[in-house]
């Protein structure tokens, strides 16, 4: 942040001192300072992702103690496509178990795109990590069921548990991507072919098409972080959403894996685990304190939302977030 800007907020903060908390007001600001970014294209490969408005922008905290704190279009409903990625990751460790999945999915990065064809393990044929598509789909297929129908409500009941309400799909979003995902049905069935999914991939496919295609807004995103934050109970509703056994695999994939191509930057400038999706929303989780959730549309050329890194950098350093920041300094700016 430069030296102005820095007093600009400084300033903002102390005259609205007496009628909102500090939080809001910085958040606030915030949103004024990176809403005139212009950079980036909203999502094209999936057509109806193209009808996004490049000018929707929402930041939202929630803190461990079931705090919320909105700027902007934080009530705008859009999908939420790879942040799913972890969630469902969870869903199948708390049904068969670490050593299972663990056989199924590896946990290694790639440093590929989100949907690179080319990286199953030479000798075990598995999936480098459940955050690239073909990760993402292999653990799709281990949410099983008598049909499709109960499968998809598995996963629907874990986003209701972990967001507080009901959860609905985007049908326009979920067909259009049926209808163009051929590069990811490719994928499900090499995979198929090395016997790394069962039979019924087309299924499989579809509940991960689905699973992309559910509706947040950037309220929810920051409550489904904020629950990783809280040791897997959200923090608003008080109940649980996923075994705490199982937190330290989520958010260590999403460390390593979250931002695609981008993961070790911003495991480097960042320091948060967090996950992005091409809808435009993207997630960080701060154990232990809060969970950040952004949505702006506009993405940069490896997925990620160009506001959303702006936002999350920007944070980092004026509330000292990073992980392993040891000289992070108290700031009289934090969600209180
Ligand atoms: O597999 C796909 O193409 C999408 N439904 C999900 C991809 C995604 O969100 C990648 N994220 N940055």
């Amino acid at each position: 942040m430069s030296r102005s800007t820095r007093n600009d907020l400084a300033a903002l903060i102390k005259q609205t001192k007496s009628v909102a908390s500090p939080f809001r007001t910085y958040l606030n600001a915030l949103h004024q300072r990176f809403a005139s970014v212009n950079d980036g294209t909203p999502a094209d490969y999936i057509p109806e992702l193209a009808r996004a408005n490049p000018d929707w922008f929402g930041i939202s905290v929630v803190t461990v103690d079931g705090k919320t704190f909105n700027a902007g279009d934080a009530a705008q409903p859009f999908t939420i496509q790879s942040i799913s990625k972890p969630f469902v990751y969870g869903l199948a460790l708390e049904k068969h178990g670490r050593d299972f999945v663990n056989k199924k999915v590896g946990v290694e990065p790639t440093g590929d795109a989100f949907n690179s064809l080319i990286r199953l393990d030479e000798k075990s044929k598995r999936p480098h990590n459940p955050m690239i598509n073909a990760g993402a789909i292999a653990t799709a297929g281990l949410i099983h069921g008598p049909d499709s129908t109960a499968r998809l409500k598995q996963i629907m009941e874990m986003f209701r548990k972990y967001i507080g309400h009901d959860v609905s799909i985007d049908v326009s979003v979920f067909v259009s991507e049926k209808t163009t995902g051929h590069r990811n049905r490719a994928i499900g069935h090499l995979m198929l072919n090395f016997g790394m999914i069962d039979a019924n991939v087309d299924e499989t496919l579809d509940l991960y098409f689905q699973q992309c295609s559910i509706l947040v807004t950037s309220q929810d995103l920051a409550t489904i972080a904020a629950t990783l934050a809280n040791k897997g109970i959200n923090p608003v509703t008080g109940e649980r959403a996923i075994e705490p056994q199982y937190i330290r695999d989520i958010l260590s994939v999403m460390y390593t894996c979250g931002m695609y191509d981008y993961s070790g930057n911003w495991a480097y400038s960042v320091g948060l685990p967090a996950k992005s999706g091409v809808g435009g929303g993207i997630i960080a989780v701060v154990p232990g304190k809060m969970g950040i959730g952004i949505f702006s549309p506009p993405l940069d050329e490896r997925g990620n939302s160009v506001r959303g890194i702006n936002v999350c950098q920007a944070m980092v350093q004026d509330l000292g977030l990073h992980v392993f920041d040891c000289e992070a300094k108290a700031t009289e700016i934090m969600p209180v």
